[in-house]
């Protein structure tokens, strides 16, 4: 059982908010926003996502936590210790637990890329290439399984190290300068990228909404269901939603500060991160002649362009793909730490024997997504042209996430859940920003009904 007694705290506030914000912001704000909105049509698609982001994502965001702070679990057995006797919640552990290792069956291996795109800067491997030859690298690096592989196994390697430490000794202290780091960098590099010449077009395929491009693809299809359903998964990916990656932070932190403030500024800082992401591979993308709609390849094929253009490019770009990398381990440790914290709880597990098995797991579990891309590119799970990687991110994103979220949401509103009293009691519980009573109606009726609706449209629209 449990071992609840000894379970570990942050040290402080800051290392709350920056280790919840080091696991929003990832790879679904510097690598997949910019593709979706390149592939989705530019800036009406962001407006929907930042509308879902206030009215679907956050209210949520203030549940995850409370559910986490309300039952001092991880997911393993949070449901099991705030429902009421004899209702079946805690089956979705299972469900959102195998969330956890679905969403590393692909994360592992795009933190790799962008940790062989270190060495590849620093090697000058990409020196005096024009666009093509830069897209060709990429090419090149896709069809070599075995340094994906490696650069994988780097990943999970590092991210089971960091865990092995412990959360003070490890998450809480690494993550903390990381983040920090980043979010400099980042804005550095916006402004680099909208002074570029030819920028300009960019900057208005990202900023200026032109929304017949939210109802119709560029064949003419009538895309509209797909399109929300998308900006809905971004959203909920975005900010870590539905599968307790969120909540295990809430099970670590004390009474002080009431949630609803907490998930704003978690929140905030996660947007500022993809909104800068977008200013810096729109321009680049106009000023390169990168197509915007290129997928999961578009900043590995935009962004050395960028570093070409510019003097001193290698120690720019180097440190560029450095600071991706820790925003993408940051997650990767958020999750691993969930993943370790299930086992520790449900079976009782040490962390030791913990992070052994998973580590294994993991390293074994992220190969179909590497050979998606090589050995195994025959397999086209989605339609002409796509791969594994593909079919994990459409079951964790536009699946196990909204519905998850459903989970919580349900559980924190329902008389035969934890329900809205106990909920509104822990959110609320604290100083700061209190949680509006005023939206019970919104939130307990309106708020499931949108994400059921987007969620029948949204396969409808994509698969008949
Ligand atoms: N929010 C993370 C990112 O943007 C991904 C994530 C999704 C993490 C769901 C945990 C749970 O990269």
């Amino acid at each position: 059982m449990s071992k609840s007694e000894h379970r570990e705290n942050f040290s402080s506030r800051l290392g709350f908010l920056l280790i919840s914000a080091g696991c929003a912001i990832g790879l679904g704000n510097v690598w997949r926003f910019p593709y979706i909105v390149g592939k989705y049509g530019g800036a009406a698609f962001v407006l929907v996502y930042l509308l879902f982001l206030l009215i679907l994502g956050l209210p949520v965001m203030v549940m995850e936590f409370s559910v986490g702070r309300g039952s001092r679990k991880s997911i393993a057995q949070s449901f099991q210790v705030l429902e009421p006797r004899g209702t079946k919640w805690h089956i979705y552990s299972w469900f959102g637990i195998s969330g956890n290792y679905l969403l590393m069956m692909f994360y592992t291996t795009i933190a790799g890329w962008l940790m062989l795109y270190v060495v590849k800067t620093v090697r000058g491997d990409f020196v005096g290439l024009d666009a093509e030859g830069v897209a060709g690298q990429f090419g090149l690096l896709m069809g070599d399984p075995i340094s994906m592989t490696a650069f994988m196994a780097l990943a999970v390697l590092l991210g089971m190290a960091v865990c092995s430490q412990g959360l003070q000794n490890g998450v809480e202290k690494i993550t903390k300068g990381m983040m920090l780091c980043l979010i400099c960098m980042m804005f550095v590099l916006a402004l680099r990228s909208v002074t570029l010449e030819g920028a300009s077009e960019g900057l208005q395929f990202y900023l200026k909404p032109d929304f017949r491009k939210l109802v119709y693809d560029a064949q003419g299809k009538n895309i509209l269901g797909e399109t929300i359903f998308a900006a809905m998964g971004q959203a909920f990916f975005t900010l870590s939603l539905g599968i307790g990656a969120l909540a295990i932070f809430g099970s670590y932190i004390g009474k002080e500060h009431r949630m609803t403030g907490e998930a704003l500024r978690v929140g905030i800082l996660d947007t500022v991160v993809a909104f800068v992401a977008g200013l810096i591979i729109f321009p680049a993308c106009f000023a390169f002649g990168v197509s915007p709609g290129e997928g999961p390849a578009l900043i590995f094929i935009t962004l050395p362009n960028i570093f070409n253009a510019m003097p001193a490019g290698r120690l720019w770009g180097a440190l560029f793909f450095v600071f991706m990398s820790f925003a993408a381990m940051s997650t990767v440790i958020a999750v691993f730490e969930n993943i370790i914290s299930f086992a520790m709880d449900q079976w009782g597990w040490t962390r030791k024997k913990a992070v052994a098995v998973n580590t294994a797991a993991l390293l074994v579990l992220s190969l179909p997504c590497v050979f998606g891309f090589n050995l195994w590119a025959g397999f086209q799970p989605l339609g002409e042209g796509s791969n594994v990687l593909d079919l994990e991110d459409f079951l964790v994103s536009n699946n196990l996430l909204p519905l998850g979220s459903l989970v919580y949401l349900m559980f924190c509103v329902s008389k035969r859940g934890w329900g809205w009293d106990n909920f509104i009691k822990e959110a609320n519980t604290g100083r700061g920003l209190a949680f509006p009573q005023g939206v019970k109606i919104y939130v307990s009726r309106i708020l499931p009904l949108i994400v059921l609706f987007i969620f029948a449209v949204g396969y409808w629209n994509k698969f008949m």
